[in-house]
């Protein structure tokens, strides 16, 4: 089995999740302007979980026995309209991570390499909670946005996420 082409996806995907934890974490600089610390510690915890993440394929790449090739990664947005468009970015972003684990999932499967496929299979559920998360914070931004006490308090309720290292 030649696996070049995996450890290709593999090594772009190491700097996709680089990229979310960039995006992420510019995205709560911008609510510590705006004195949101709440919400800017739910976007630090969601970088340090992307940082995680391109370490888990990090090191599953070098356990099969890939060349590591650390890739240049985009400088992240920094101007947003408002908290609603972050929250609509971060879900967007979201669904192009679950295309992009899919499609490598769909290459391993067609190499028959199985134990890719098989590694893949936690960020394939880990997208769901992601993508679920992310659609959740929407629908709550849109309920609290014109209400300054509601986003108080809704700064608070994300105030308490902490770090799980896995
Ligand atoms: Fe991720
Ligand atoms: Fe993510």
């Amino acid at each position: 089995m030649n696996r070049d082409y995996i450890f290709d996806l593999l090594n772009q995907q190491i700097a996709k999740e680089q990229y979310a934890a960039q995006l992420y974490l510019s995205m709560s600089a911008w609510f510590l302007e705006q004195d949101l610390d709440g919400i800017a510690n739910y976007f630090r915890v969601q970088s340090k979980e992307e940082l995680m993440h391109s370490e888990k394929f990090f090191d599953y790449l070098n356990d099969i026995g890939g060349k590591i090739v650390l890739q240049e990664v985009k400088q992240p947005p920094h101007d947003f309209k408002d908290a609603l468009e972050i929250f609509e970015k971060a879900l967007e972003h979201e669904k192009l991570v679950t295309k992009s684990i899919f499609d490598i999932v769909k290459a391993a499967n067609d190499a028959g390499d199985y134990s890719t496929a098989a590694f893949l299979q936690w960020f394939v559920n880990e997208q769901v909670e992601e993508e679920a998360n992310a659609s959740q914070l929407i629908s709550k931004i849109k309920m609290v946005k014109d209400n300054p006490s509601a986003l108080y308090l809704f700064d608070q309720e994300l105030a308490k996420r902490v770090f799980v290292a896995e």
